[in-house]
């Protein structure tokens, strides 16, 4: 039996949207990007949504929208300026950190708890300098970080919070949605997430001039697809309004195909985290009595968390477990990784860029060295998910 990471939900439906964007001529950014936006802002309860080409080009646009000379924020936050440090969790992907470097701030990494996966709020609260401008929570596979804590503590140190939401879209902190609580959220549609587009990404935010801002930058830096476009427009007629330039941008934009893909896709993202807590919690009762005999741990939910696993992780009493669990797993066909990128800082890239870690990453290390998660994908059939509850229990018994 095989129990790939992800299975395929692009079916016949979706097909079908994709044929008929591809007939109708009108492909690259246009009405359905926009539909697909203000269905996903209204979904998640935010007032702006702002669709991209992956999470990561979110995260880019994120960043540097707050680095951008033009950002407004709440009175007493700071924008991004040369030497300005952004509070980030070692455990994190690549592409959280990298746009942090190149909008000229300073990553400062901080541990992680292996139970939660989440950035530890005593290291965040550790970490902070005269120079922090800023945190960027990520919600590592479908957990939660401490909301309650990351809002106190940005509220009473002026900080902004940019929340990497990439691999929990559909979790919530309390009743509220993952991603909604900061400046911004962040999400990825790649191929593998809780919904796909293909490749695809979205930003919300409840800041409508930081909305206008993003989509200025994810375009070229001109006013087309703004909401005050006519506005923007009249103050400069002098310019032909097709090409007028009003900042400095990139282009992100995603496609009226991948718009398509998502606007089918959002109407199952509940009913795909259902089955993925489903098989979770699952896993979570077989696993029982190998999880308090300290043979794994799980990712166990932070305290007002509704998760929506990414995948099953655990944690294993040490690397050489880990390894032949490891082997066995990929032996019967059941595929896994290593807890995203482990922890970052021990990454090579890092040799060359500025960066700060505050305190020890020993949690982070523990995460990289001893963790593996295997797939809670919504296709998976009973059937495959019994398969993986016996292989686990057979290792460890
Ligand atoms: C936490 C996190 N941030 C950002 C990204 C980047 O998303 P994408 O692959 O869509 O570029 C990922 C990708 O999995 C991620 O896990």
């Amino acid at each position: 039996m095989q129990i790939p990471l992800y299975e395929n939900t692009i079916l016949a439906e979706e097909k079908q949207a994709i044929y008929d964007v591809v007939e109708s001529g009108q492909m690259s950014f246009g009405s359905k990007c926009l539909a697909f936006e203000d269905r996903f802002a209204t979904h998640l309860g935010a007032k702006n949504a702002v669709f991209v080409n992956s999470g990561s080009s979110a995260n880019l646009l994120a960043f540097f929208a707050l680095a951008n000379p033009l950002v407004k924020l709440p009175d007493g936050q700071r924008r991004i300026t040369p030497g300005s440090e952004v509070i980030v969790p070692a455990v994190t992907w690549s592409t959280t950190i990298w746009p942090i470097i190149q909008a000229g701030a300073t990553p400062v990494l901080v541990d992680s708890d292996p139970r939660t996966l989440q950035m530890k709020s005593e290291s965040v609260e550790a970490a902070i300098s005269d120079k922090t401008v800023g945190i960027c929570p990520v919600h590592v596979l479908g957990n939660s970080c401490d909301l309650d804590f990351l809002q106190d503590f940005a509220s009473k140190n002026s900080l902004w919070l940019m929340e990497d939401t990439c691999e929990s879209l559909g979790g919530k902190w309390e009743s509220q949605f993952l991603g909604t609580f900061g400046v911004a959220g962040t999400y990825s549609f790649f191929f593998s997430h809780h919904i796909t587009t293909i490749e695809g990404g979205m930003i919300t935010t409840n800041n409508d001039e930081f909305a206008e801002l993003l989509r200025t930058l994810r375009a070229h830096g001109w006013t087309r697809h703004l909401k005050n476009k006519d506005k923007v427009e009249k103050q400069h007629s002098d310019i032909d309004p097709r090409f007028l330039f009003i900042n400095t941008g990139f282009n992100v934009r995603p496609t009226e195909i991948n718009a398509a893909i998502g606007l089918i896709q959002i109407e199952k993202l509940g009913r795909f985290n259902e089955r993925r807590v489903q098989i979770a919690n699952t896993w979570n009762n077989e696993f029982s009595e190998l999880i308090e005999a300290g043979e794994i741990i799980p990712n166990t939910p932070t305290t007002k968390a509704s998760p929506v696993f990414f995948g099953y992780s655990a944690i294993c009493k040490n690397t050489e477990t880990r390894n032949k669990f490891k082997d066995t797993l990929d032996k019967a066909g059941i595929e896994t990784r290593h807890i995203i990128c482990g922890n970052m800082a021990r990454q090579p890239a890092f040799k060359h860029f500025e960066h700060r870690v505050a305190g020890d990453l020993d949690g982070a290390d523990t995460i990289m060295d001893r963790g593996i998660y295997w797939g809670a994908n919504p296709g998976l059939s009973d059937e495959q998910v019994n398969y993986v509850t016996k292989t686990v229990k057979d290792f460890f018994n």
